[in-house]
């Protein structure tokens, strides 16, 4: 069975979930990507790669010569994508049967954060990697998450949702705040150069971030209630915050990391 929580989310709302993410990361994405140097005949891998953009848009800078391979849990979004260059696997990332050693990139984008045992798929990431090749991890810190100003009662409720977001996280074995862990975590798997960025997202409501997570939180209302921190009322309220452009909070931060592989061999450090 998957342990991700959005697998059964109703398909279009989870599509225009997946686009409203990639609206607003798929920018910062491309550029720390660029900053690794991709080029033409590289061969990347897109772990988690959700609606597809990020992995179509590394097909166009591989290209004919390069390759891509984008690997998801559920190909659901992923099937109309037609480009000789880009191969679609649906596949678990933790048990993906591909040969060691054969990517210059490998990115995640929001995909650890949902896996328990993340650093089985960390392990497996780094085995994909060449020597000299990139892994380029982006991931949220939901403990960054707070409002900033509007109305009191509405603040708080924000509050009490990002409260029983952290308890769902907690209840489900996952880290609520795993990215601002990633540069220790990378640099304990030997991973150097460590190229780090941390960005809050503070941002008003009616905002990208804003909608993002207002269509997570009507997607997972009923686990955010069932940890007991948020009412109805509280998930309401952050909605209409997070529609409110006089609102502003950090909805969360993003971690970003990029780390080279410098070892000979392929990786074997025990998580
Ligand atoms: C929050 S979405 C992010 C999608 C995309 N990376 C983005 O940022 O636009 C997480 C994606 O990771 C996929 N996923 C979750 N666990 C996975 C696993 N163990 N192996 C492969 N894909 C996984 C989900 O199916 C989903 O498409």
């Amino acid at each position: 069975m998957s342990d991700y929580i959005f697998t059964d989310s109703q398909h279009l709302k989870e599509l225009e979930r997946l686009r409203a993410i990639e609206q607003v990361c798929d920018p910062a994405s491309r550029r720390r990507i660029q900053a690794i140097g991709i080029t033409t005949n590289w061969r990347c891998l897109e772990v988690g790669a959700g609606a597809g953009s990020i992995a179509e848009w590394m097909a166009g800078v591989v290209g004919a010569a390069g390759q891509v391979v984008a690997v998801d849990l559920n190909t659901r979004f992923l099937s109309q994508i037609d480009l000789p260059n880009l191969e679609i696997l649906e596949a678990d990332i933790r048990d993906l049967p591909l040969a060691e050693a054969a990517f210059d990139l490998v990115h995640a984008r929001y995909v650890l954060i949902h896996l328990a045992d993340f650093q089985v798929a960390l392990s497996r990431m780094l085995e994909f990697l060449k020597p000299g090749g990139w892994l380029v991890l982006e991931e949220p810190d939901f403990s960054a998450a707070r409002a900033i100003s509007g109305e009191a009662a509405a603040c708080q409720a924000v509050d009490r949702v990002n409260r029983a977001i952290g308890q769902m996280f907690a209840n489900r074995g996952m880290d609520y705040a795993l990215g601002i862990k990633l540069p220790s975590i990378l640099q304990s798997r030997g991973l150097q150069p460590i190229d780090v960025e941390n960005d809050a997202h503070l941002a008003p409501g009616g905002s990208g971030i804003a909608n993002v997570m207002k269509l997570s939180t009507l997607q997972l209302a009923e686990h955010y209630i069932a940890t007991g921190e948020a009412s109805r009322a509280d998930v309401d309220q952050y909605c209409r915050f997070a529609e409110d452009p006089k609102s502003w909070a950090i909805y969360h931060a993003t971690v970003r990391v990029n780390a080279q592989n410098r070892s000979a061999k392929k990786d074997k450090v025990k998580p």
